[in-house]
């Protein structure tokens, strides 16, 4: 039995491929990082780490990510796939649940490289793993969240089938700014018009699930 089974799984639509995050993607991924994500005076962001000083946005990134990686439990968990066009990362799509056993439901949060915005990738990968959490992991509900002025972020959401589901206010740049909840359930979601090709899922289903296979 594969501990880590994560290190097989793979996601590939038409142009993408998605795997849980390893060492080398990140490495490539905090190089992303680097070259930018967001013009410097917005910021998409609900956590500020975009706002470090250059010299600590690498280890940050990777720190952040072994502490998401290493804490994965049935309860609570977030898989933070590297996404891959032509073979280089352009940037990461998390998916996240809590008490997933219970409740069912997911979360989402992801971000792009500057260079590679804007061409239908962010829509792209969300529908990869929306995919992958109602048809492989049997999720009733996929959550996200984003702040009003990221109309990228709502774009997606949009295409996708997401409903607004409420508002938060929380402090950014010291400034009050509001965040719109969304929803998404498999009967509302907008499918793409490709499907999503998957490997190495099995072995990770009870370690997300918490549930054993049945046979
Ligand atoms: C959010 C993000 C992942 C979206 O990915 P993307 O590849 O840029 O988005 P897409 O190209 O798939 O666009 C989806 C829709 O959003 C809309 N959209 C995209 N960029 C937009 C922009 N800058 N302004 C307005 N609308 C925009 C478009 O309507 C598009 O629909 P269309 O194909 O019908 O035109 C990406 O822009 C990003 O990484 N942004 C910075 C980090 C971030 O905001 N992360 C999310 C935090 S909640």
């Amino acid at each position: 039995m594969d501990p880590w089974p994560f290190r097989n799984l793979v996601l590939r639509t038409p142009r993408l491929e998605l795997r849980p995050d390893d060492d080398e993607g990140l490495a490539e991924l905090v190089d992303v990082t680097l070259d930018g994500i967001h013009p410097p005076d917005s910021m998409p962001f609900g956590v500020e780490w975009t706002d470090a000083p250059r010299d600590k946005l690498g280890i940050n990134t990777l720190q952040h990510y072994w502490r998401v990686r290493a804490s994965l439990v049935p309860e609570r968990w977030t898989l933070n796939f590297l996404v891959r066009l032509d073979g280089r990362v352009v940037g990461t799509q998390g998916l996240g649940a809590d008490d997933f056993p219970i409740l069912r439901e997911v979360t989402s949060g992801s971000w792009l490289g500057l260079r590679y915005q804007g061409q239908g990738i962010g829509t792209e990968m969300r529908a990869a793993v929306l995919m992958f959490a109602f048809d492989h992991l049997g999720a009733v509900a996929a959550r996200s969240s984003a702040f009003n002025d990221n109309s990228a972020s709502h774009g997606v959401s949009r295409k996708l089938g997401y409903r607004p589901d409420g508002t938060f206010t929380q402090i950014r740049r010291g400034e009050p700014a509001e965040q719109t909840r969304l929803l998404l359930t498999p009967a509302a979601f907008r499918r793409p018009d490709w499907t999503l090709e998957c490997g190495g899922v099995e072995p990770c289903l009870a370690l997300l699930t918490g549930q054993e296979a049945t046979d």
